[in-house]
């Protein structure tokens, strides 16, 4: 048996059990394959003060204009003190940063007021997935469990005996091959399972971010925070094929410009002194509203006035993505349009990743850490995750001699369920929720669309909880039964701002109060 659960193979999670190895068996679980999340999928890089004329305070003060003074300073200075430590540690697990000379190469993205993020090309996530899964797979400490949906976790109420204790014990996780559903126990979990960003129909994360661990941790009562700070990406490539790939912000942080396909006209001018480069919210909003007015389907995103060799140089994946679809990005504009793109908001987590219910911890995209605030800086999300997956490794170290060994506990139990037939609801539900979440708790919002909304997953939750007490559960129905409970967390904390402030943007409310308070929700 292992001794702690770490559920989700991202940077989060692998970091975290790295760390563990040292000294404890770790499993780590992940539904579907191990490169499934969205880390595998970053493209611009990691954000650190690294260049000789930037500071710790620069990216401090930038991180906070960006998060629209939510953030926590605290955990804003931990973190951001922590970035040159991580990235030195990725480089001895041999991730292949791209150089200049002697020096690491730093590109620029929007917020940023320095050039700080290191990458690999454009395609960064990729690499440092790489990197850390194969440390994983060779650490003896560490057993690597892929296809597996973990559906709750663990608590005092699955105990055969009740102790009272209140703690997580581990998670009960569907075996996507076989069905059946297995009971996995230890003396600490941590969830690092991601975003929920396809709660949205238009988003650019994979698949699977479907708001998993949040749900989980929000039904055995821990506490939620800032739901309703989802961010959008201003450029996700408009085709009406590929649905969901980025373009990243470097490309503006290397000079590309944002132009109005009817006017011609570059329009970011109209909006922030920043231009390009002002915080993603700004440059979503800005997009939106142009396409709005004049009723196009995108707007341009056009680099090509930089050399050709310096555009496939600094961005070949997307050049060649591009020229497979018969886009030559150095000859002409990209089209592009906002999708949602980072769960700002998440599970509570303290500075060592502890959530409120003891032994469960949570690291990454899933967590609420004060880090964000109201608005993500671009690259210091990959950040985050390898800061806090570290520190909850450390914590549990640290205080190894205080964790019980977990207490016999009930297996799943499926003697009333039988199998499903009609799979069709499921799709249903998850295009209705996709489509309303865009539609009413979008860029813009207001209190009646918001309000139609939750009217919608009150419906929805009679449906599904129904389904769910019926049938057998599938990854399917595991997902949609966690959408709907991200959407809800999402709409009941975006009614509860009264004001716009960062990715909250509302009719309604259009003022900023004084005051920033996070929203934090409590089951
Ligand atoms: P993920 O990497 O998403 O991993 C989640 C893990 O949890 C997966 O292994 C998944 O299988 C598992 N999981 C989920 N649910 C379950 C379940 N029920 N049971 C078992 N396992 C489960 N950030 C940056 O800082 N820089 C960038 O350049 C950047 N570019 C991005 C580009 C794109 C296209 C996207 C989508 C995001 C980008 N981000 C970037 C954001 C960043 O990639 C993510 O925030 C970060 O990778 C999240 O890492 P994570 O470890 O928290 O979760
Ligand atoms: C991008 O490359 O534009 C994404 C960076 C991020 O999400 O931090």
């Amino acid at each position: 048996m292992a001794d702690v659960i770490v559920v989700g193979s991202g940077a989060a999670g692998l970091t975290a059990a790295l760390g563990l190895a040292q000294k404890l068996k770790v499993l780590v679980l992940a539904k579907g394959s191990l490169t499934g999340g969205s880390t595998a999928w970053a493209q611009g890089g990691i954000a650190a003060v690294l260049d000789a004329g930037d500071t710790f305070e620069n990216h401090i003060r930038d991180t906070m204009v960006a998060g629209a003074g939510l953030n926590r300073q605290e955990t804003v200075e931990f973190v951001i003190g922590q970035a040159p430590h991580a990235i030195d540690r990725l480089i001895e697990l041999g991730v292949p940063f791209n150089m200049e000379d002697d020096h690491l190469h730093l590109t620029r993205e929007g917020g940023h007021s320095h050039r700080r993020i290191v990458h690999v090309d454009d395609a960064t996530g990729w690499a440092v997935q790489s990197a850390l899964l194969k440390a994983a797979q060779d650490h003896p400490n560490i057993t690597l469990l892929p296809g597996r949906s973990c559906i709750d976790l663990i608590t005092g109420r699955h105990e055969l005996r009740y102790s009272g204790s209140g703690r997580v014990w581990g998670v009960y996780a569907l075996d996507e091959a076989t069905g059946r559903v297995e009971t996995h126990t230890a003396s600490a979990t941590i969830l690092a399972t991601g975003g929920a960003g396809r709660v949205y129909q238009f988003s650019t994360a994979p698949r699977g971010a479907t708001g998993d661990g949040i749900a989980m941790a929000w039904r055995a009562g821990a506490r939620v925070g800032n739901m309703e700070m989802m961010q959008f990406h201003p450029t996700c490539l408009y085709n009406l094929e590929v649905k969901n790939f980025l373009i990243t912000e470097a490309v503006r942080g290397e000079g590309g410009r944002l132009i109005n396909p009817r006017t011609g006209k570059r329009f970011m001018p109209d909006y922030d002194e920043r231009l390009e480069l002002a915080p993603r919210d700004i440059v979503a909003r800005a997009i939106d509203a142009e396409i709005k007015r004049d009723g196009l389907d995108y707007v341009h995103l056009d680099i090509s006035h930089m050399p050709a060799d310096f555009i496939t140089h600094h961005f070949p994946n997307i050049y060649d993505k591009l020229m497979g679809l018969g886009i030559d990005m150095t000859k002409e504009p990209i089209p592009v349009v906002p999708a949602q793109h980072y769960t700002c908001g998440g599970i509570v987590i303290d500075l060592a990743g502890r959530t409120d219910l003891p032994g469960l911890y949570a690291a990454g995209e899933c967590t609420e850490s004060g880090l964000h605030g109201a608005n993500r800086l671009a690259s210091n999300s990959l950040l985050e995750c390898f800061v806090f997956g570290e520190a909850a490794a450390a914590d549990i170290l640290d205080h190894w001699d205080a964790f019980d060994a977990p207490p016999p506990v009930r297996p799943w139990d499926e003697s009333r369920v039988s199998d499903s037939d009609e799979e069709v609801i499921i799709k249903q539900n998850w295009t209705e929720i996709r489509r309303f979440m865009w539609n009413y708790v979008g860029i813009q919002r207001s209190t009646k669309r918001l309000e139609r909304a939750a009217h919608r997953i009150k419906m929805l939750f009679e449906e599904v909880e129904d389904y769910y007490g019926h049938f057998r559960v599938s990854t399917d129905l595991i997902e949609l039964r966690n959408l709907l409970q991200s959407a809800d967390l999402i709409v009941k904390s975006a009614l509860r701002r009264h004001e716009s402030r960062g990715l909250h943007c509302t009719r309604d409310y259009p003022r900023t109060e004084e005051q920033a308070l996070d929203t934090i929700l409590v089951p």
